[in-house]
C-alpha cells in the first residue's frame, strides 16, 4: 500500500463553521480542509503522493489543459453509518472508469491502489467533514471529486507528459435544490453532447462543457437539466447533461439507453439495473427513440421517469419539454423511483445488508 505523505493544514477550518456546513451543505459549494495529490512524470510514474492542505494549484498559463482540455474526473461520495463509521460505494468502478477515460484522454492509467488509498487518505484526515443523516430520507455525504490534469508547459497539441491527480472532497446535500421533488428537463434542440467515435464515455471535463450552452437553454425554459439525443438520427434518448436517465413502464421494467461510446457507464445507473429485480422490475438496456417515450408517457405505458448519478441520486423527471411537446409525469415522485432510491441509500448508510459487498470502509 503506497503511503500518502501528510502535510498539516496548519489552520483547519473552525469547528462551529464546519458544523454549520455540514448542516445545511448544498452542492459543490464547500471544501474540506486538505485534498490528496499525486504527481505524474515520464521518467517517473507516479509518485509523491500525498494529502495537503486544500489550496489553490499554480499552474503555467501553458500548461496544456487550459489550451486543449485534457482532464478527466470521477464523482464518489462517503456515507457515514449510525455506528460513525465511513464508507464508500463501489469505488473500484470508478477506479476502473477512470482509467477508460485516462486511456481515452491519453492520460496515464492509475492503479486502483492509488484511486482507492487517496480517497482513504483524505478521508482519514478529514474525517470530521463527513456529515450525519438527519434521518432515512436525508442524503448528506462528503462528495469525493478525483480529477486528472494535463500540467505540461506546452502549447504543442500532443499528450502532455506532466500529470497531476488531485482528489478534493466537498459535504453534500441533494444536487436538486428541492431533494426529491420532480424537476423539469429541457430537450436539447440543436445541441449534441457526444457522437460516435468521440469521447461521450469518457468523464471528461470537456463533454460537461460541451452541454453548457444546452444546459443554458434548459434554465431559460426554467428546467434543471437537459437531454441529449443521440447526434447520428436525432432520435435516441442518450443521457443528461450530468447524470443519467430511466423509465419505468407499466407492465415492470426498468428501461435505461443501452451504453455505447456516447454514454457514461454510470456506477448509479449500472447498480440500479442490478438492484432492480429485487423490487419487480426487469432491467432492459436498449436504444429507446424519444416518440417511444412520448407515446408511452400519453398512453400510461410508460408511468415514471428518472435522473440517476451519484451526485442526483434518484431524482425524479416530472416533466420532460421541448419546442414541440411536453412529457407529463406529474409533480409527485414515482413509487417505484422511490423504492429504488430508499434501497440504494438503505445500502450506502448501512441501513441494509450489503449483500453484494458493494460497501468499501474508507
Ligand atoms: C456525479 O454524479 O458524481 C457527477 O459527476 C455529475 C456531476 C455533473 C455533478
Amino acid at each position: 500500500m503506497t503511503e500518502f505523505q501528510l502535510l498539516k493544514n496548519a489552520q483547519p477550518t473552525a469547528e462551529n463553521v464546519r458544523e454549520a456546513i455540514k448542516a445545511d451543505p448544498g452542492f459543490g459549494n464547500h471544501f474540506t480542509d486538505h485534498m490528496a495529490h499525486v504527481r505524474y512524470t515520464r521518467e517517473q510514474g507516479w509518485h509523491a503522493h500525498s494529502v495537503r492542505p486544500y489550496g489553490k494549484i499554480v499552474l503555467d498559463p501553458a500548461a496544456a489543459v487550459f489550451h486543449y482540455a485534457q482532464e478527466i474526473f470521477e464523482g464518489l461520495k462517503a456515507y457515514r453509518h449510525a455506528d460513525g463509521s465511513v464508507w464508500t460505494f463501489r469505488p473500484q468502478k470508478n477506479a476502473a472508469r477512470i482509467n477508460i477515460s485516462a486511456a481515452r484522454l491519453a492520460l496515464p492509467e492509475i492503479s486502483e491502489e492509488d484511486f482507492v488509498g487517496s480517497l482513504r487518505a483524505l478521508v482519514e484526515q478529514d474525517v470530521e467533514w463527513v456529515p450525519t443523516p438527519a434521518s432515512a430520507a436525508d442524503e448528506v455525504s462528503l462528495y469525493l471529486r478525483p480529477f486528472m490534469i494535463a500540467s505540461e508547459t506546452f502549447l504543442g497539441v500532443r499528450a502532455s507528459h506532466e500529470v497531476d491527480y488531485y482528489v478534493i472532497a466537498s459535504p453534500a446535500g441533494a444536487y436538486f435544490p428541492g431533494g426529491v421533488e420532480p424537476v423539469s428537463i429541457w430537450l436539447s434542440q440543436n445541441y449534441k453532447r457526444a457522437s460516435h467515435g468521440g469521447t461521450g464515455f469518457a468523464k471528461a471535463g470537456g463533454n460537461y462543457a460541451a452541454s453548457l450552452a444546452a444546459g443554458e437553454q434548459a434554465a431559460a425554459k426554467g428546467c434543471a437539466q437537459v437531454l441529449f439525443t443521440d447526434a447520428a438520427e436525432d432520435k435516441y434518448i442518450e443521457e443528461l447533461g450530468g447524470m443519467n436517465l430511466m423509465l419505468v413502464t407499466r407492465e415492470g421494467k426498468l428501461l435505461t439507453p443501452e451504453l455505447g461510446d456516447s454514454i457514461l457507464d454510470g456506477v448509479t445507473r449500472r447498480s440500479l439495473l442490478e438492484l432492480a429485480p429485487q423490487l419487480g422490475l426487469e432491467p432492459e438496456e436498449r436504444r429507446i427513440p424519444i416518440e417511444e417515450w412520448r407515446e408511452g408517457a400519453a398512453s400510461g405505458e410508460i408511468t415514471e421517469a428518472f435522473a440517476c448519478g451519484t451526485a442526483a441520486v434518484i431524482t425524479p423527471i416530472g416533466r420532460l419539454v421541448s419546442e414541440d411537446f411536453t412529457i407529463d409525469h406529474g409533480d409527485q415522485p414515482g413509487e417505484y423511483s422511490m423504492k429504488l432510491r430508499t434501497t440504494l441509500l438503505d445500502i450506502q448508510y448501512g441501513r441494509t445488508a450489503d449483500i453484494n459487498n458493494w460497501m468499501v470502509r474508507l
